[in-house]
Protein backbone atom coordinates (compact mmCIF):
# COMPACT_ATOMS: atom_id res chain seq x y z
CA UNK A 1 0.00 0.00 0.00
CA UNK A 2 1.18 2.99 -0.73
CA UNK A 3 2.08 5.90 2.12
CA UNK A 4 -0.76 8.77 1.65
CA UNK A 5 1.03 11.08 3.94
CA UNK A 6 4.45 11.27 1.02
CA UNK A 7 3.61 13.06 -1.82
CA UNK A 8 3.21 11.38 -5.17
CA UNK A 9 6.75 11.85 -6.00
CA UNK A 10 8.31 10.65 -3.08
CA UNK A 11 5.95 7.15 -3.72
CA UNK A 12 6.89 7.14 -7.37
CA UNK A 13 10.14 7.00 -6.06
CA UNK A 14 9.86 4.35 -3.48
CA UNK A 15 7.97 2.08 -5.38
CA UNK A 16 9.52 -1.11 -5.42
CA UNK A 17 8.82 -1.29 -9.52
CA UNK A 18 11.20 1.63 -9.66
CA UNK A 19 13.66 -0.74 -7.63
CA UNK A 20 13.82 -3.61 -9.86
CA UNK A 21 13.39 -1.59 -12.77
CA UNK A 22 16.54 0.15 -11.92
CA UNK A 23 18.37 -2.91 -11.40
CA UNK A 24 17.03 -4.93 -14.38
CA UNK A 25 18.39 -1.89 -16.13
CA UNK A 26 21.87 -1.51 -14.23
CA UNK A 27 22.36 -5.16 -14.73
CA UNK A 28 21.61 -5.17 -18.61
CA UNK A 29 24.45 -2.25 -18.84
CA UNK A 30 26.65 -4.04 -16.96
CA UNK A 31 26.44 -6.90 -19.04
CA UNK A 32 26.73 -5.52 -22.32
CA UNK A 33 30.05 -3.39 -20.91
CA UNK A 34 31.67 -5.98 -19.29
CA UNK A 35 33.90 -6.74 -22.64
CA UNK A 36 34.97 -3.19 -22.89
CA UNK A 37 38.11 -3.72 -20.92
CA UNK A 38 40.41 -2.41 -23.48
CA UNK A 39 41.08 -1.08 -26.41
CA UNK A 40 40.07 -2.23 -29.72
CA UNK A 41 40.03 -1.18 -33.48
CA UNK A 42 37.26 -0.32 -35.61
CA UNK A 43 35.49 -3.22 -37.68
CA UNK A 44 36.41 -3.41 -41.63
CA UNK A 45 32.64 -3.72 -42.03
CA UNK A 46 31.62 -0.34 -40.31
CA UNK A 47 34.56 1.17 -42.11
CA UNK A 48 32.41 2.79 -45.41
CA UNK A 49 28.82 3.77 -43.28
CA UNK A 50 31.22 5.14 -40.66
CA UNK A 51 33.12 7.14 -42.82
CA UNK A 52 29.76 8.52 -45.25
CA UNK A 53 28.52 9.08 -41.74
CA UNK A 54 30.96 11.42 -40.73
CA UNK A 55 31.00 12.98 -43.91
CA UNK A 56 27.68 14.25 -44.17
CA UNK A 57 27.42 14.88 -40.70
CA UNK A 58 30.84 17.57 -41.26
CA UNK A 59 28.85 18.75 -44.37
CA UNK A 60 25.98 19.44 -42.03
CA UNK A 61 27.40 21.57 -38.81
CA UNK A 62 29.65 23.29 -41.21
CA UNK A 63 32.88 21.75 -40.33
CA UNK A 64 34.46 18.34 -39.82
CA UNK A 65 35.01 16.70 -36.61
CA UNK A 66 38.72 16.54 -35.31
CA UNK A 67 38.74 13.13 -34.21
CA UNK A 68 36.58 10.54 -36.40
CA UNK A 69 34.80 10.33 -33.01
CA UNK A 70 30.84 9.33 -32.90
CA UNK A 71 29.78 7.31 -29.63
CA UNK A 72 27.81 4.19 -30.17
CA UNK A 73 26.08 4.77 -26.75
CA UNK A 74 27.77 2.61 -24.75
CA UNK A 75 31.37 2.92 -22.56
CA UNK A 76 32.76 1.45 -19.55
CA UNK A 77 34.64 3.82 -17.26
CA UNK A 78 37.39 5.48 -19.43
CA UNK A 79 36.35 3.41 -22.29
CA UNK A 80 33.86 4.51 -24.80
CA UNK A 81 32.54 2.55 -27.83
CA UNK A 82 32.35 4.85 -31.11
CA UNK A 83 30.13 3.47 -34.22
CA UNK A 84 32.91 2.17 -36.20
CA UNK A 85 33.10 -0.77 -33.22
CA UNK A 86 36.18 1.05 -32.53
CA UNK A 87 36.99 1.36 -28.27
CA UNK A 88 39.04 4.28 -27.09
CA UNK A 89 40.78 4.63 -23.59
CA UNK A 90 38.79 8.40 -23.60
CA UNK A 91 41.30 10.19 -21.69
CA UNK A 92 40.56 13.63 -22.93
CA UNK A 93 36.68 13.19 -22.12
CA UNK A 94 34.99 15.63 -24.18
CA UNK A 95 37.24 18.21 -22.80
CA UNK A 96 36.88 17.45 -19.19
CA UNK A 97 32.90 16.92 -19.13
CA UNK A 98 33.15 12.98 -18.82
CA UNK A 99 34.31 13.25 -15.23
CA UNK A 100 33.16 9.44 -14.06
CA UNK A 101 33.89 8.43 -17.86
CA UNK A 102 30.90 6.67 -19.72
CA UNK A 103 27.77 4.80 -18.93
CA UNK A 104 28.81 4.37 -15.24
CA UNK A 105 25.98 3.30 -13.21
CA UNK A 106 25.92 6.74 -11.33
CA UNK A 107 24.96 8.23 -14.42
CA UNK A 108 23.00 5.23 -15.39
CA UNK A 109 20.84 5.48 -12.05
CA UNK A 110 20.57 9.30 -12.42
CA UNK A 111 19.63 9.05 -16.28
CA UNK A 112 16.85 6.53 -14.70
CA UNK A 113 15.28 8.74 -11.55
CA UNK A 114 15.22 11.77 -14.58
CA UNK A 115 12.81 8.92 -17.17
CA UNK A 116 10.59 9.25 -14.53
CA UNK A 117 10.44 13.10 -13.74
CA UNK A 118 7.87 15.41 -15.34
CA UNK A 119 9.86 17.79 -16.90
CA UNK A 120 12.47 17.59 -19.68
CA UNK A 121 14.25 21.06 -19.09
CA UNK A 122 13.82 23.02 -16.15
CA UNK A 123 14.31 26.88 -16.04
CA UNK A 124 12.94 30.55 -15.53
CA UNK A 125 9.25 29.43 -14.69
CA UNK A 126 10.05 25.18 -14.95
CA UNK A 127 12.37 24.65 -11.32
CA UNK A 128 12.02 21.19 -9.99
CA UNK A 129 13.80 20.72 -6.37
CA UNK A 130 16.88 19.00 -7.85
CA UNK A 131 17.63 22.38 -8.81
CA UNK A 132 17.38 24.13 -5.29
CA UNK A 133 19.62 21.09 -4.21
CA UNK A 134 22.16 21.55 -6.04
CA UNK A 135 22.74 25.62 -5.84
CA UNK A 136 22.67 24.86 -2.01
CA UNK A 137 25.12 21.87 -2.66
CA UNK A 138 27.57 24.29 -5.29
CA UNK A 139 27.32 26.94 -2.67
CA UNK A 140 27.72 25.18 0.52
CA UNK A 141 31.00 23.36 -1.40
CA UNK A 142 32.39 26.97 -2.03
CA UNK A 143 32.22 28.22 1.43
CA UNK A 144 34.12 25.12 3.36
CA UNK A 145 37.23 27.05 3.45
CA UNK A 146 36.47 30.84 3.97
CA UNK A 147 34.36 31.69 0.73
CA UNK A 148 31.30 33.98 1.37
CA UNK A 149 29.17 32.94 -1.77
CA UNK A 150 25.76 33.43 -0.82
CA UNK A 151 24.17 32.99 -4.63
CA UNK A 152 24.13 30.41 -7.72
CA UNK A 153 22.41 30.86 -10.69
CA UNK A 154 22.63 28.01 -13.04
CA UNK A 155 22.78 27.81 -17.00
CA UNK A 156 23.02 25.35 -19.77
CA UNK A 157 26.99 26.37 -20.83
CA UNK A 158 30.32 27.64 -19.58
CA UNK A 159 29.56 30.83 -22.18
CA UNK A 160 26.43 31.75 -20.86
CA UNK A 161 27.52 30.83 -16.93
CA UNK A 162 30.59 33.79 -18.40
CA UNK A 163 28.52 35.91 -19.72
CA UNK A 164 26.56 36.10 -16.83
CA UNK A 165 29.37 37.01 -14.42
CA UNK A 166 30.09 39.22 -16.55
CA UNK A 167 26.67 41.36 -16.77
CA UNK A 168 26.83 41.17 -12.65
CA UNK A 169 30.47 42.98 -12.67
CA UNK A 170 29.30 45.49 -15.25
CA UNK A 171 25.96 46.49 -13.37
CA UNK A 172 27.69 46.95 -9.83
CA UNK A 173 30.19 48.92 -11.39
CA UNK A 174 28.30 50.78 -13.65
CA UNK A 175 29.53 52.80 -15.85
CA UNK A 176 33.00 51.32 -15.70
CA UNK A 177 32.97 49.18 -19.38
CA UNK A 178 36.65 47.28 -19.74
CA UNK A 179 37.85 44.22 -18.40
CA UNK A 180 41.27 42.96 -17.67
CA UNK A 181 42.24 39.31 -18.63
CA UNK A 182 45.47 37.49 -19.02
CA UNK A 183 47.29 36.96 -22.03
CA UNK A 184 46.15 33.47 -23.79
CA UNK A 185 42.62 33.07 -21.81
CA UNK A 186 39.99 31.45 -23.16
CA UNK A 187 36.84 32.39 -21.92
CA UNK A 188 34.27 31.30 -24.21
CA UNK A 189 32.52 32.23 -27.81
CA UNK A 190 29.58 34.34 -27.46
CA UNK A 191 30.05 38.18 -28.66
CA UNK A 192 31.10 39.30 -25.37
CA UNK A 193 33.42 36.69 -24.52
CA UNK A 194 35.35 35.92 -28.07
CA UNK A 195 36.18 39.25 -27.09
CA UNK A 196 37.45 38.29 -23.70
CA UNK A 197 39.60 35.22 -24.83
CA UNK A 198 43.24 36.54 -26.37
CA UNK A 199 42.70 34.55 -29.91
CA UNK A 200 42.25 36.68 -33.10
CA UNK A 201 40.88 33.65 -34.88
CA UNK A 202 37.74 33.48 -32.64
CA UNK A 203 36.40 36.77 -33.30
CA UNK A 204 37.26 37.02 -37.37
CA UNK A 205 34.61 39.28 -38.81
CA UNK A 206 32.85 40.11 -35.24
CA UNK A 207 32.02 43.68 -34.51
CA UNK A 208 34.03 44.69 -31.23
CA UNK A 209 32.09 44.50 -28.26
CA UNK A 210 33.99 45.39 -24.87
CA UNK A 211 37.32 46.31 -24.34
CA UNK A 212 39.42 44.05 -23.08
CA UNK A 213 43.69 44.76 -21.56
CA UNK A 214 45.68 42.13 -21.30
CA UNK A 215 48.47 41.52 -18.29
CA UNK A 216 50.91 38.95 -19.10
CA UNK A 217 50.13 35.47 -17.22
CA UNK A 218 52.33 33.85 -14.11
CA UNK A 219 55.89 31.98 -15.51
CA UNK A 220 56.72 29.53 -13.43
CA UNK A 221 60.77 29.66 -14.16
CA UNK A 222 60.43 33.38 -13.17
CA UNK A 223 58.12 33.81 -10.22
CA UNK A 224 58.91 36.92 -8.80
CA UNK A 225 59.62 39.00 -12.05
CA UNK A 226 56.35 37.51 -13.66
CA UNK A 227 54.32 38.94 -11.17
CA UNK A 228 56.05 41.99 -10.77
CA UNK A 229 55.40 42.91 -14.26
CA UNK A 230 51.92 41.57 -14.14
CA UNK A 231 50.62 43.92 -11.26
CA UNK A 232 52.99 46.74 -12.88
CA UNK A 233 51.17 46.12 -15.81
CA UNK A 234 47.71 46.35 -13.71
CA UNK A 235 48.71 49.29 -11.95
CA UNK A 236 49.35 51.47 -15.39
CA UNK A 237 45.97 50.34 -16.52
CA UNK A 238 44.41 51.05 -13.66
CA UNK A 239 45.98 54.41 -13.90
CA UNK A 240 45.18 55.30 -17.90
CA UNK A 241 41.60 53.92 -17.19
CA UNK A 242 40.49 55.29 -13.85
CA UNK A 243 37.11 53.97 -12.96
CA UNK A 244 36.58 52.18 -16.52
CA UNK A 245 37.33 48.34 -15.27
CA UNK A 246 34.30 46.33 -13.93
CA UNK A 247 36.30 42.55 -13.90
CA UNK A 248 39.81 41.67 -13.50
CA UNK A 249 39.20 37.82 -15.44
CA UNK A 250 41.03 34.87 -14.08
CA UNK A 251 41.73 31.46 -15.43
CA UNK A 252 43.57 30.32 -12.12
CA UNK A 253 45.19 27.76 -14.32
CA UNK A 254 44.79 27.93 -18.10
CA UNK A 255 43.19 25.76 -20.03
CA UNK A 256 42.93 26.25 -23.69
CA UNK A 257 46.29 28.62 -22.94
CA UNK A 258 48.40 25.44 -22.83
CA UNK A 259 47.85 23.90 -18.82
CA UNK A 260 49.81 26.79 -17.03
CA UNK A 261 48.93 27.00 -13.59
CA UNK A 262 49.26 30.21 -11.68
CA UNK A 263 50.32 30.89 -8.02
CA UNK A 264 49.19 32.01 -4.79
CA UNK A 265 51.13 35.24 -4.55
CA UNK A 266 50.89 36.13 -7.86
CA UNK A 267 47.05 36.19 -7.64
CA UNK A 268 46.95 37.29 -4.42
CA UNK A 269 49.44 40.59 -5.42
CA UNK A 270 46.73 41.26 -8.09
CA UNK A 271 43.88 41.07 -6.69
CA UNK A 272 44.60 43.28 -3.85
CA UNK A 273 45.44 45.78 -6.26
CA UNK A 274 42.42 45.22 -8.23
CA UNK A 275 40.16 45.26 -5.49
CA UNK A 276 41.53 48.58 -4.22
CA UNK A 277 40.42 50.12 -7.37
CA UNK A 278 36.90 48.46 -6.65
CA UNK A 279 37.43 45.96 -9.43
CA UNK A 280 35.05 42.76 -9.13
CA UNK A 281 37.32 39.49 -9.22
CA UNK A 282 35.70 36.93 -11.27
CA UNK A 283 37.53 32.97 -11.55
CA UNK A 284 36.62 31.59 -15.15
CA UNK A 285 36.36 27.32 -13.59
CA UNK A 286 34.55 26.28 -16.56
CA UNK A 287 37.56 23.48 -16.75
CA UNK A 288 39.18 23.04 -13.65
CA UNK A 289 36.34 22.91 -11.30
CA UNK A 290 36.81 19.41 -9.19
CA UNK A 291 40.13 18.89 -10.89
CA UNK A 292 42.27 20.56 -8.70
CA UNK A 293 43.08 19.72 -4.45
CA UNK A 294 39.92 21.01 -3.73
CA UNK A 295 35.99 21.52 -5.46
CA UNK A 296 37.10 24.94 -6.53
CA UNK A 297 40.64 26.29 -8.19
CA UNK A 298 40.35 28.88 -5.70
CA UNK A 299 40.19 26.88 -2.87
CA UNK A 300 43.27 25.34 -3.87
CA UNK A 301 45.16 28.50 -4.34
CA UNK A 302 43.42 30.04 -1.17
CA UNK A 303 41.82 33.02 -2.65
CA UNK A 304 38.36 31.85 -0.75
CA UNK A 305 38.40 35.27 0.50
CA UNK A 306 39.23 37.12 -2.43
CA UNK A 307 37.44 35.92 -5.59
CA UNK A 308 33.82 37.79 -5.66
CA UNK A 309 32.28 35.48 -8.55
CA UNK A 310 33.11 32.45 -9.87
CA UNK A 311 31.77 30.66 -12.66
CA UNK A 312 31.64 26.20 -13.73
CA UNK A 313 30.85 23.96 -16.08
CA UNK A 314 32.43 21.23 -18.20
CA UNK A 315 32.55 18.07 -15.46
CA UNK A 316 29.44 19.64 -13.19
CA UNK A 317 27.46 18.99 -16.96
CA UNK A 318 24.86 21.86 -15.70
CA UNK A 319 26.84 25.44 -15.56
CA UNK A 320 26.77 28.33 -12.54
CA UNK A 321 28.07 31.28 -11.41
CA UNK A 322 28.12 31.88 -7.79
CA UNK A 323 28.84 35.33 -6.19
CA UNK A 324 28.64 37.38 -2.79
CA UNK A 325 25.97 39.75 -1.54
CA UNK A 326 28.45 42.46 -3.08
CA UNK A 327 27.51 41.25 -6.51
CA UNK A 328 23.44 40.94 -6.30
CA UNK A 329 22.22 41.67 -9.44
CA UNK A 330 18.58 43.63 -10.08
CA UNK A 331 15.75 42.22 -11.21
CA UNK A 332 15.59 41.39 -14.83
CA UNK A 333 18.98 41.08 -15.33
CA UNK A 334 19.15 37.69 -16.00
CA UNK A 335 16.86 35.16 -16.71
CA UNK A 336 16.47 32.01 -18.77
CA UNK A 337 13.92 29.86 -19.86
CA UNK A 338 16.19 26.71 -19.70
CA UNK A 339 18.94 26.68 -16.83
CA UNK A 340 19.99 22.87 -17.41
CA UNK A 341 17.82 19.78 -18.01
CA UNK A 342 16.54 16.96 -15.40
CA UNK A 343 19.12 14.86 -16.54
CA UNK A 344 22.01 16.97 -16.60
CA UNK A 345 21.36 18.52 -13.08
CA UNK A 346 20.51 15.05 -11.39
CA UNK A 347 23.74 14.08 -12.58
CA UNK A 348 25.88 17.39 -11.30
CA UNK A 349 24.01 16.01 -7.96
CA UNK A 350 25.57 12.44 -8.50
CA UNK A 351 28.61 13.47 -10.21
CA UNK A 352 29.93 16.47 -7.57
CA UNK A 353 28.42 14.24 -4.48
CA UNK A 354 30.04 11.23 -5.81
CA UNK A 355 33.54 12.80 -6.02
CA UNK A 356 33.54 13.92 -2.58
CA UNK A 357 32.60 10.74 -1.07
CA UNK A 358 35.04 8.71 -2.78
CA UNK A 359 38.01 11.13 -1.76
CA UNK A 360 39.01 12.97 -5.19
CA UNK A 361 39.99 16.46 -2.95
CA UNK A 362 42.28 16.88 -0.08
CA UNK A 363 45.77 16.70 -0.52
CA UNK A 364 46.81 12.77 -0.74
CA UNK A 365 43.12 12.69 -2.52
CA UNK A 366 42.10 10.76 -5.63
CA UNK A 367 42.79 14.30 -7.95
CA UNK A 368 46.63 14.69 -6.57
CA UNK A 369 47.39 11.05 -6.34
CA UNK A 370 46.32 9.95 -10.28
CA UNK A 371 48.26 12.75 -11.38
CA UNK A 372 51.38 12.51 -9.99
CA UNK A 373 50.64 8.55 -11.05
CA UNK A 374 50.19 9.41 -14.65
CA UNK A 375 52.83 12.10 -14.71
CA UNK A 376 55.38 9.78 -13.65
CA UNK A 377 54.55 6.89 -16.42
CA UNK A 378 54.93 9.96 -19.17
CA UNK A 379 57.82 10.96 -17.16
CA UNK A 380 59.17 7.18 -17.99
CA UNK A 381 57.93 7.52 -21.76
CA UNK A 382 60.04 10.53 -22.21
CA UNK A 383 63.07 9.01 -20.99
CA UNK A 384 63.18 6.59 -22.95
CA UNK A 385 62.70 8.97 -26.27
CA UNK A 386 65.05 11.91 -24.96
CA UNK A 387 63.78 14.91 -26.73
CA UNK A 388 59.98 13.50 -27.15
CA UNK A 389 58.44 14.79 -24.39
CA UNK A 390 58.83 18.29 -22.20
CA UNK A 391 56.59 18.23 -18.58
CA UNK A 392 54.41 16.98 -17.91
CA UNK A 393 52.32 20.37 -16.82
CA UNK A 394 49.45 21.00 -15.07
CA UNK A 395 47.46 20.10 -11.81
CA UNK A 396 45.23 17.72 -10.78
CA UNK A 397 43.19 15.79 -12.83
CA UNK A 398 44.44 18.73 -15.70
CA UNK A 399 47.75 17.03 -17.34
CA UNK A 400 49.65 17.84 -20.51
CA UNK A 401 53.23 17.44 -22.29
CA UNK A 402 54.52 19.35 -24.70
CA UNK A 403 55.40 17.10 -27.33
CA UNK A 404 58.65 17.31 -29.44
CA UNK A 405 59.20 20.24 -31.12
CA UNK A 406 55.96 21.94 -29.39
CA UNK A 407 54.90 23.02 -32.93
CA UNK A 408 51.32 23.44 -33.25
CA UNK A 409 51.14 20.77 -36.45
CA UNK A 410 53.07 17.86 -34.30
CA UNK A 411 50.83 17.85 -31.40
CA UNK A 412 48.10 17.67 -34.04
CA UNK A 413 49.96 14.85 -35.59
CA UNK A 414 50.59 13.34 -32.21
CA UNK A 415 46.64 13.38 -31.14
CA UNK A 416 45.53 11.53 -34.38
CA UNK A 417 48.07 8.87 -34.01
CA UNK A 418 47.21 8.58 -30.47
CA UNK A 419 43.54 8.36 -31.68
CA UNK A 420 44.15 6.03 -34.07
CA UNK A 421 46.02 3.33 -31.76
CA UNK A 422 42.85 4.12 -29.28
CA UNK A 423 43.83 6.60 -26.81
CA UNK A 424 41.94 10.06 -26.34
CA UNK A 425 43.86 13.56 -25.99
CA UNK A 426 43.72 16.90 -27.70
CA UNK A 427 46.01 19.62 -27.99
CA UNK A 428 46.20 23.34 -25.74
CA UNK A 429 47.76 26.39 -25.80
CA UNK A 430 49.89 27.45 -29.29
CA UNK A 431 53.83 28.57 -28.70
CA UNK A 432 54.66 25.60 -27.45
CA UNK A 433 51.89 23.55 -28.72
CA UNK A 434 50.57 20.80 -25.85
CA UNK A 435 49.09 17.81 -25.54
CA UNK A 436 46.32 17.76 -22.84
CA UNK A 437 44.87 14.82 -20.76
CA UNK A 438 41.42 15.42 -19.02
CA UNK A 439 41.10 11.91 -17.26
CA UNK A 440 37.84 10.98 -15.93
CA UNK A 441 38.74 11.37 -12.05
CA UNK A 442 35.69 9.41 -10.87
CA UNK A 443 35.98 6.09 -12.20
CA UNK A 444 39.85 6.20 -13.90
CA UNK A 445 42.32 3.50 -12.20
CA UNK A 446 46.25 2.80 -12.25
CA UNK A 447 45.58 0.05 -14.57
CA UNK A 448 43.76 2.43 -16.85
CA UNK A 449 46.66 5.16 -16.76
CA UNK A 450 48.91 2.26 -17.58
CA UNK A 451 46.87 1.53 -20.52
CA UNK A 452 47.84 5.23 -21.63
CA UNK A 453 51.18 5.12 -21.14
CA UNK A 454 51.77 1.92 -22.83
CA UNK A 455 49.78 3.44 -26.05
CA UNK A 456 51.89 6.89 -25.53
CA UNK A 457 55.29 4.65 -25.48
CA UNK A 458 54.53 3.32 -28.60
CA UNK A 459 52.95 6.47 -30.44
CA UNK A 460 55.68 8.57 -28.98
CA UNK A 461 58.28 5.51 -30.56
CA UNK A 462 57.05 5.60 -34.08
CA UNK A 463 57.06 9.21 -34.27
CA UNK A 464 60.38 9.43 -33.20
CA UNK A 465 61.63 6.75 -35.06
CA UNK A 466 59.81 8.62 -38.07
CA UNK A 467 61.95 11.96 -37.47
CA UNK A 468 65.08 9.85 -37.10
CA UNK A 469 64.68 8.30 -40.60
C1 LIG B 1 38.04 28.26 -19.05
C2 LIG B 1 36.84 28.12 -19.94
N1 LIG B 1 35.87 29.02 -19.90
C3 LIG B 1 34.77 28.92 -20.66
C4 LIG B 1 34.60 27.89 -21.55
C5 LIG B 1 33.38 27.82 -22.41
O1 LIG B 1 32.54 26.78 -22.01
P1 LIG B 1 31.43 26.22 -23.00
O2 LIG B 1 32.15 25.59 -24.14
O3 LIG B 1 30.65 25.26 -22.16
O4 LIG B 1 30.61 27.38 -23.44
C6 LIG B 1 35.59 26.91 -21.64
C7 LIG B 1 35.48 25.79 -22.58
O5 LIG B 1 36.43 25.18 -23.00
C8 LIG B 1 36.75 27.03 -20.81
O6 LIG B 1 37.73 26.11 -20.86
Amino acid sequence: MADDTLLLSDQLKADPRLAQAKKLILEAVADHQKTMQSVRPPRTELKQSYEAMLEKFGSLRNGSLFFPYLSSGIGNGPFVELADGSVKLDMITGIGVHGYGHSHPLLVEAAIDTAVSDTVMQGNLQQNTESYELCELLVNLANETGGAFKHCFLTTSGAMANENSLKIAFQKNHPANRVIAFSHCFAGRTLALAQVTDKAKYRVGLPDTIAVDYLPFFKHDDPQRSTEIAVSHLKYLLDRHPGKYAALWMELIQGEGGYYPGDVNFFKALIEVAKEAGVCTIADEVQTFCRTTRPYAFQHFGLDKLVDVVTIGKISQVCATLFTDEYKFQPGLISQTFTGSTMAINSALAIVNGLVKQGNFGEGGRNQTLHDYFVKGIQKVGEKYPGSIAGPHGLGGMVALTPFDGTPEVASEMAKRLFDAGLMSFMAGGDPARLRFLMPIGCVTHDHLDLACQILERVVGEMAEAATA
